[in-house]
């Protein structure tokens, strides 16, 4: 019999084969050619063939018999450790290694194991060794078998010693033996698939591993160590594909975008465990993703079964890695920390950056920390870096829609390898209305505090790209326990009393912006609200409306000239009957704060009634969850 080509997962190969056209058009999966774009080896106990017995425990010795089979050359010797048993190595064994065409390290403790290469340069040539001749003649020489295993593609292979008397008399090998119990492999994936969608230019790449696990299995955790070639380019993203319930150890050596299904850790670089996203789980959809995320090149496609351990290492060649310009230098793990830690946050106006410092002990001795423009520093405490700019300041860019970019540029310890290290990266802006209330005609330094019978001014502010010049400030209200509603504003025009409406600076990079004063004024013996609100909608001409709400807190300068002339008990009243109306306030507000909240997170909101107090969140019409591009993509 003539060595079998046994498919090590017949399930997948045909899970690989199935068409599913449409969605991922124009990028038809294909086995990787000859230079493979990535090296891939995964651990297993599950082997193509084996089976065990008990038939060696009335002989003089125990007996391991492992027959290696190539489907191409492997890259590295084969490592084989064999590990005691629970007598410590004091019965006898015997390892057979079959393997034509390998090269293997054996290492074992026990120094009475006794090993016997069968190779192309023994007598019998290779193809008389079929399983079943060489369990034949195993047993003809020992008298018995204590385990057979079939490898395929392997790199390592752990051997546990030890016999177990509940084995079956005779070993018959069986497809897709589990050898869990004295076996442990790491094995080579040669079923690499690519492809690069026709239309493309682009040279940003995808790897996907997708595991497959069934049902059955126990395993949840996967350790998954990342290398990389020396002129490794950093425009690739790593795609994880797993059940939910999976953690990731990720043992990273570059920088590299992720997607990981399940939760995911980064180790040796945080402790703490991240939650993925939810990948689809099929082969078109997972390309779909990539795509999506302009990763128009799928260096690699690798499904394989679920297992403890993945190495993964990326290939130097290959024309999806090449990208024109400079290469990145060593300096992956700060942009691996950053873009992980995503610690920016920006408004229309604004953009914070806090780092918690601990977290970038991986990247030692931060010294400062600046953006593109280095006059723009971080503070720093003992626990944090923190930088606050306005928006058109520091090197900011806002030609990307929706998003600021700038770059953090990380000085490190003059003894450092490297002195600096930039990061690039994208600070979405969230397409929503911004309220802010200042103290002067300045419009500088945001406040929340509403001082009565003093002017104030209020800017309402968004940026949407797509139509400035429609967006409309519809009206604005402030609300306060006790009274009426005030309308401040409406449709542009000032409609309270002492309203002023103010030229507002032009629009620029789609933010448009509006401006008017109030003063708040409480009539004479009038009881003062502890807080109120300013609640404005600003929309489109057809009805998509955006709701704010900013909370502020009224404040009187207390003048006792207003009091003169009241008496002890009649101010205690005063402050008494205010402290109830606060508390009534404060519940009053929350309920008008809890069922306006969720518009004011919005998402446009389509209200088919005229825009008013009672406008409902009902008509809620396609929650544009606009996430386009992503520095999202490393959650
Ligand atoms: C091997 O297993 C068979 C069946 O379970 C049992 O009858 C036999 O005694 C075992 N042999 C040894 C040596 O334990
Ligand atoms: C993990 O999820 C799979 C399905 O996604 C489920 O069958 C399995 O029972 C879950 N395992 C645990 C330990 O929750
Ligand atoms: C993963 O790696 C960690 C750290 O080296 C180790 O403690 C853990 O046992 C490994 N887990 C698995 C499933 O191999
Ligand atoms: C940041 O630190 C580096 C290294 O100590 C120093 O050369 C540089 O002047 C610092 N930058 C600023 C803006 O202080
Ligand atoms: C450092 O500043 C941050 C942000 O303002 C603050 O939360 C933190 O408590 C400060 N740490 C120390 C030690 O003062
Ligand atoms: C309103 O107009 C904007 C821009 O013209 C458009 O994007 C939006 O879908 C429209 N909404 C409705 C409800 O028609
Ligand atoms: C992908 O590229 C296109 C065209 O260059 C761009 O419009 C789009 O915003 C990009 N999307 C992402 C997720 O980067």
């Amino acid at each position: 019999m003539g060595p079998r080509s046994v498919p090590l997962l017949p399930l997948l190969l045909a899970l690989l084969g199935r068409p599913d056209p449409g969605r991922a058009e124009g990028c038809d999966l294909q086995p990787v050619a000859a230079e493979t774009p990535i090296t891939l080896s995964y651990a297993t106990s599950t082997v193509p063939r084996g089976c065990v017995s008990n038939s060696s425990m009335d002989t003089a010795h125990e007996v391991h018999v492992l027959s290696v089979k190539w489907s191409k050359a492997s890259p590295v010797p084969l490592t084989v450790t064999v590990t005691p048993g629970a007598d410590a190595c004091r019965r006898p064994a015997v390892l057979i290694l079959l393997c034509t065409r390998c090269s293997a390290t054996i290492t074992s403790p026990c120094s009475n194991l006794i090993i016997r290469t069968v190779s192309a340069t023994a007598p019998q040539p290779e193809q008389s060794w079929g399983a079943g001749k060489l369990l034949t003649w195993v047993l003809d020489t020992y008298g018995g078998i204590t385990s057979y295993s079939e490898l395929q593609d392997p790199r390592r292979v752990q051997l546990h010693l030890g016999e177990d008397a509940r084995s079956p008399p005779e070993c018959t090998p069986q497809e897709h033996f589990n050898a869990v119990l004295h076996l442990e492999t790491e094995v080579f994936f040669h079923g690499v698939k690519g492809c690069s969608r026709s239309d493309t230019q682009s040279t940003r790449a995808a790897h996907i591993i997708h595991l497959q696990s069934e049902p059955s299995s126990p395993i949840r955790e996967v350790n998954l160590s990342l290398s990389c070639p020396d002129n490794y380019v950093g425009n690739q993203i790593l795609i994880l594909q797993s059940k939910v319930n999976f953690t990731w150890s990720l043992f990273l050596k570059c920088h590299i975008q992720l997607m990981v299904s399940g939760s995911y850790k980064m180790v040796s670089l945080f402790p703490m465990l991240f939650p993925g996203e939810l990948l689809p789980d099929t082969e078109q959809d997972l390309i779909a993703k990539a795509f999506e995320k302009n990763y128009s090149v799928i260096a690699s496609y690798s499904a394989i079964p679920a297992s403890t351990h993945i190495s993964l290492e990326i290939q130097g060649h290959g024309e999806a890695l090449r990208a024109p310009g400079p290469t990145i230098s060593l300096s992956y793990l700060p942009h691996q920390v950053l873009l992980t830690l995503k610690p920016w946050k920006c408004t229309d106006e604004t953009m914070e950056i806090v780092i918690i410092r601990s977290y970038l002990e991986p990247i030692k001795d931060v010294v400062n920390i600046t953006l593109r423009d280095i006059s723009c520093q971080a503070e720093k405490n003992a626990t944090h870096f923190m930088l606050k700019s306005p928006l058109n300041h520091c090197g900011t860019s806002l030609e990307g829609r929706g998003y600021a970019n700038n770059e953090l540029i990380l000085s490190l310890a003059k003894d450092a390898v490297l002195r600096s290290v930039r990061v690039g990266f994208q600070c979405e802006i969230p397409r929503e209305l911004f309220l802010r209330l200042f103290p002067t005609a300045a419009f500088e330094a945001p406040q929340t505090e509403l001082e009565i019978n003093k002017e104030a001014f209020v800017q309402a502010s968004m940026r949407w790209m797509d139509h400035p010049a429609d967006l409309q400030l519809k009206e604005c209200w402030l609300v306060a326990s006790g009274r009426e509603p005030v309308l401040l504003v409406q449709g542009g025009v000032a409609r309270g009393a002492g309203v002023v409406v103010l030229e507002g600076p032009p629009s620029s990079h789609g933010r448009k912006i509006w401006r008017f004063s109030f003063t708040y004024t409480i009539p004479e013996g009038g009881h003062m609200p502890f807080s109120a609100i300013l609640k404005c909608k600003a929309g489109l001409q057809n009805d998509t409306i955006f709701e704010k709400v900013l909370e502020v807190t009224v404040k009187d300068a207390w003048r006792p000239l207003n009091y003169r002339g009241l008496g002890l008990p009649a101010v205690l009243g005063i402050t008494f009957g205010a402290f109830l109306i606060g508390a009534l306030l404060t519940a009053g507000l929350w309920y008008i704060y809890s069922h306006t909240r969720p518009i004011s997170k919005l998402q446009p909101v389509s209200s088919t009634a005229p825009a008013s107090e009672s406008s409902s969140t009902n008509h809620s019409i396609g929650s544009t969850q606009s996430t386009p591009c992503s520095t999202s993509s490393m959650a």
